[in-house]
């Protein structure tokens, strides 16, 4: 974990933050603003800091990212974070820290900081075995909340018509570039990344990840939506399901709450799902996404951002063995995956 047990000194809030700052008049010109950058992800400069006695984030979207490979992005991604927070906070404003103000251009924005001590990282609950199943299941009762919601205003599409950004910083890097490295899987693996283009259903988060959820007094509150897009809702729930496979092999202390988190995140979403009467059946739902999950699990150790966590040798061709067992069946439920996931073999 990239977690710092000291706490690291303030710094100067760098220029460009804090003109624009100013631009919004939230501050003075030639302002010293202290500030603390924010950890753990790997598409954008994020720095805390305190105004009036409360804590806000600014965030800016990096045109690289901090990764192994080289992986550009378009910096436009903030505004579509910027737009599903304001839509999520809509649906329920417990879901996401509002957006309290954005620039499109500058690819930056303003939201409250949630502070740890009340919104811990659902990464880091798990890796320490602190959070319960049932912090899973509302992961998948507010997903397909919000899933369903957009599905029933098709208007979000136009501000949402990301596929080629979707393609490029999702699609590409996980399932394309894995189909490169598994010949024997390209057709199968293009397959499945040309149907999550084709599915124009809802709006999609796109980077459903436990290291992208806060645990909060409230429930659970998601962050960092720069892969939002008007998608296949099947591609939020497999790529969230696959941290709590892939934590099996980190934590394996930790195997029931990963097995009894999955099964739970897949019953809240699944209830909720039929409750909020979307756009089609579960059972046609859950076939792409049962599909989808182990071609995802073999990209975060064969796709162009592996997971940090999964070093060995021995790991990576367990994922591999895993993932291609279930990718060779010809029907699958996605508890039929959950349990091969615990087989022997992950102690
Ligand atoms: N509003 C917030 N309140 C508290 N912590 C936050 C907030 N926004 C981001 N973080 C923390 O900063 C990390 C990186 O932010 P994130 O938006 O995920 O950026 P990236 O796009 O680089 O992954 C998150 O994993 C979370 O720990
Ligand atoms: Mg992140």
């Amino acid at each position: 974990m990239n977690q710092r047990s000291t706490r690291p000194e303030p710094q100067r809030l760098p220029a460009a933050f804090r003109d624009w700052l100013c631009d919004i008049a939230w501050c003075q010109a030639e302002e010293i603003i202290d500030a603390v950058p924010l950890e753990g992800g790997v598409s954008s400069d994020i720095w805390r800091f305190e105004r009036e006695g409360k804590s806000y984030c600014v965030k800016r979207a990096l045109g690289r990212l901090k990764v192994a490979a080289v992986w550009e992005a378009p910096i436009s991604r903030n505004a579509s974070e910027a737009d599903w927070m304001r839509f999520v906070n809509r649906v329920d404003p417990s879901y996401a820290p509002a957006c309290l103000a954005n620039d499109a251009k500058k690819g930056m924005l303003l939201m409250p900081y949630l502070p740890h001590a009340d919104y811990p990282l659902w990464k880091q609950m798990l890796y320490r075995g602190h959070c319960s199943a049932d912090d899973a299941r509302a992961v998948g009762v507010r997903l397909a909340h919000i899933h369903g919601q957009a599905a029933k205003e098709p208007e979000l599409l136009a501000a949402f018509d990301n596929m080629p950004v979707f393609i490029a910083i999702r699609l590409e890097p996980y399932l394309l570039a894995t189909a490169e490295n598994h010949p024997d899987l390209k057709a199968l693996l293009l397959e499945l990344a040309g149907l999550a283009a084709q599915g124009r259903h809802s709006l999609i988060h796109g980077d459903v990840s436990p290291k992208n959820i806060l645990l909060g007094p409230d429930g659970p509150v998601f962050l960092d939506a720069e892969c939002a897009c008007w998608g296949d809702p099947a591609f939020d729930l497999a790529f969230c399901l696959n941290h709590l496979l892939l934590k099996r092999l980190w934590m394996p202390a930790h195997l029931e709450l990963y097995r009894s988190s999955f099964s739970q995140l897949v019953e809240g979403y699944r209830c909720a799902f039929n409750q909020y009467q979307a756009w089609e059946s579960w059972d046609s739902l859950e076939q792409r996404v049962a599909k989808l999950l182990p071609a995802l699990a073999l990209a975060r150790v064969d796709g162009k951002s592996p997971v940090e966590y999964l070093t060995s040798a021995s790991q990576k061709d367990l994922v591999r063995r895993l993932a291609r067992k279930a990718l060779a069946a010809a029907t699958l439920c996605l508890e039929d995956i959950n349990a091969q996931w615990g087989a022997s073999g992950l102690r």
